[in-house]
C-alpha cells in the first residue's frame, strides 16, 4: 500500500509497504522517526483516525502506538495524546545531522560541550574591551591581515607556549572563528593540495567528521584503548585529527609512547597531525601535559578556541601551522572568510595581556573541578562509572547494567525528566548496539543554584 494521508488535525504520512500489522505501523514510524522526517515532541494523530486513514483495525495502531511507547520512542502523557519522544537519535552515517532539540526549556542541561556562561568575566572583559578599544589606530579598523591581528598573535604565541608548551610565533598563527573553521579551513586546504583521508579518533564529534567529509576527505576511523588512540592503526592516511591532551568525549590523554608514535608516523608518512585541544586549560589533577605541537611543530597543526574557556559566542580560536602549510591555509582563509572581526580580537589581546584571562582560567578551573568532585561522589551509590582523568568540562559515564541499545529509551527517560544529555553511541564512528552504555555529561552548563538536583535526578536515572 502506498502512503495515505491522516486528518483530524494532524497530517501523517506513512509508507507501509504492502504490509498490514501491527509490526509494519510501527517499523513504519520507527523509519519515519529515525530519518527525521517526524521530530522530536511532534503530536501523532489519534490511534481512531490514524487507522480510519490507512484501512486498519484501531488496535493494530494501538499496538503500534504502545509498542512503541514502551521502548522510548513515543511518549504518552493524559491531555496531549501521542508524541515523537525527546530524544536525539544517532543518524546513519551520511545522513544530515539534524538540528539539537529546541523543545520547551530543560529542567537541567546536562548536555557536554558549553562552559558555565554565567561564569563569563562580563565586567572584566568590558573593561578590557574599552582600553583596547581606546588606544587602538584608526587603522586596525580598515581591512585587516587574514591571519588576524598581529597582537593578538604575539599575545597568544607567549601564552600558549607559557601554559600549552606551544611553539610557535606570531606569523605562524591564523585567528579564525572557532575550532569548526579552524578544521574546516586545514581539511579544505589539505584535500585542495592533494590529500584523500583522513583517520579519526573512533569516538568524537560527528558535526566534525561530517566537516572534514564535506571538504573532500574520506574518514578512517582509529580504535581507542586506554592509552588514547591507536597509533598502529594509522597506517597510510594523510593526516590524523587527535584530541590528545583530553579524548573527546572518553576523556584518555594519549599516552607519551603513543605521542611519540604519532609523531615518526607524521614524518614516515609526511602526514599532518590536526591536534584539537578544546580543553587543554583544564586538568584538575597537577599532571598538566603540554600540547602535542610542541614536540613538533613541523608536524603538527594546532587548534585552540575560546569556546571552551570563555564562550562559544565569542567565535575566537587560533590554528598554529606548521612552516609548509602556512601560505596555503592563509589563501583558503582569505579566498573563503577573508578575515575575522577586529572588536574580539583588540578585547582577547588586551584580556590575556592584563593577565585576566590567567585569573579567569585558574578561577574556572577551581570550579569546574569542584563540579566534577561532586558529580563523582552523586554517582557513588549507583553501578555507573565515571570514564577518564579529571579534567575538562564533561565525563563519560559508563553503565555497565545496560547495552548502547538501550540508550535511546535511556535518553528519552532523561528528556522526559527535564534532563538534557548526550549518549556514547551517538559520538562512535560505528554505531554499536552490544557495546555497554554510555552517557556523556557536562557539567559546566547548569547555574550553581541547579547544580544539586541536576545531580540527585542523574542519579535517579542512572541508579
Ligand atoms: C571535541 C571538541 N573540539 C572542539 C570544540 C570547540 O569547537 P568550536 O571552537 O568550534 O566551538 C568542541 C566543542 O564542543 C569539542 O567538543
Amino acid at each position: 500500500m502506498s502512503g495515505t494521508w491522516a486528518t483530524f488535525g494532524v497530517d501523517l504520512l506513512l509508507e507501509l509497504g504492502g504490509k498490514r500489522g501491527r509490526e509494519a505501523v510501527a517499523t513504519a514510524l520507527r523509519d519515519a522517526i529515525r530519518s527525521g522526517r517526524l521530530s522530536p515532541d511532534s503530536a501523532l494523530p489519534s490511534s481512531r483516525s490514524l487507522a480510519a486513514e490507512l484501512g486498519l483495525a484501531r488496535n493494530t495502531v494501538a499496538d503500534a502506538y504502545s509498542a512503541l511507547t514502551a521502548k522510548g520512542w513515543l511518549s504518552a502523557r493524559p491531555g496531549s495524546g501521542t508524541r515523537v519522544a525527546i530524544v536525539s537519535l544517532s543518524l546513519p552515517r551520511g545522513a544530515p545531522s539534524r538540528p539539537r532539540y529546541q523543545g520547551p526549556a530543560l529542567r537541567f542541561d546536562l548536555v557536554p560541550g558549553r562552559p558555565d556562561l554565567a561564569n563569563f568575566p562580563r565586567a572584566a572583559w568590558l573593561r578590557a574591551s574599552r582600553r583596547a578599544f581606546n588606544a587602538a589606530p584608526n587603522d586596525l579598523l580598515g581591512y585587516p591581515d587574514p591571519r588576524g591581528l598581529v597582537g593578538l598573535r604575539t599575545a597568544l604565541t607567549e601564552y600558549l607556549g607559557r601554559a600549552r608548551g606551544v611553539r610557535t610565533d606570531p606569523d605562524h598563527i591564523l585567528i579564525c572563528s572557532g575550532f569548526a573553521q579552524g578544521l574546516s579551513l586545514l581539511t579544505a586546504t589539505l584535500a585542495r593540495t592533494g590529500a584523500r583521508t583522513m583517520s579519526v579518533e573512533s569516538h568524537g564529534m560527528a558535526r566534525h567528521r561530517d566537516l572534514i567529509e564535506h571538504n573532500g576527505l574520506s574518514l578512517r576511523p582509529v580504535d581507542i584503548d586506554e592509552s588514547g588512540a591507536r597509533t598502529d592503526e594509522l597506517t597510510d592516511s594523510d593526516a590524523v585529527l587527535l584530541t590528545a591532551a583530553h579524548q573527546f568525549p572518553l576523556g584518555i590523554p594519549l599516552s607519551s609512547a603513543r605521542r611519540a608514535a604519532a609523531l615518526s608516523w607524521a614524518r614516515r608518512q609526511r602526514a599532518v597531525i590536526v591536534e584539537d585541544d578544546y580543553d587543554g586549560e583544564f586538568r584538575f589533577d597537577r599532571r598538566q601535559v603540554g600540547a602535542l605541537q610542541g614536540m613538533s611543530p613541523d608536524l603538527v597543526a594546532y587548534i585552540g578556541t575560546a569556546s571552551k574557556s570563555l564562550a562559544p559566542g565569542l567565535s575566537l580560536a587560533w590554528l598554529i601551522l606548521p612552516p609548509r602549510l602556512l601560505a596555503d591555509v592563509i589563501e583558503t582563509k582569505r579566498l573563503t572568510d577573508g578575515y575575522t572581526g577586529v572588536f574580539e580580537q583588540l578585547t582577547l589581546e588586551e584580556f590575556i595581556r592584563s593577565g585576566d584571562y590567567d585569573r579567569h582560567i585558574r578561577r574556572s578551573r577551581l570550579h569546574y573541578r569542584q563540579r566534577r568532585e561532586q558529580l563523582v561522589a552523586a554517582m557513588q551509590p549507583t553501578t555507573s562509572r565515571v570514564i577518564g582523568i579529571a579534567a575538562g568540562l564533561h565525563v563519560l559515564l559508563e553503565l555497565p547494567d545496560y547495552s548502547a541499545a538501550d540508550e535511546i529509551a535511556l535518553h528519552s527517560r532523561a528528556n522526559r525528566a527535564g534532563i538534557g544529555l548526550e549518549t556514547l553511541d551517538g559520538m562512535r564512528f560505528r554505531s554499536d548496539p552490544t557495546a555497554r552504555a554510555g552517557l556523556v555529561i557536562g557539567y559546566g552548563t547548569p547555574p550553581d543554584h541547579s547544580y544539586r538536583a541536576a545531580l540527585v535526578a542523574l542519579r535517579e536515572l542512572v541508579g
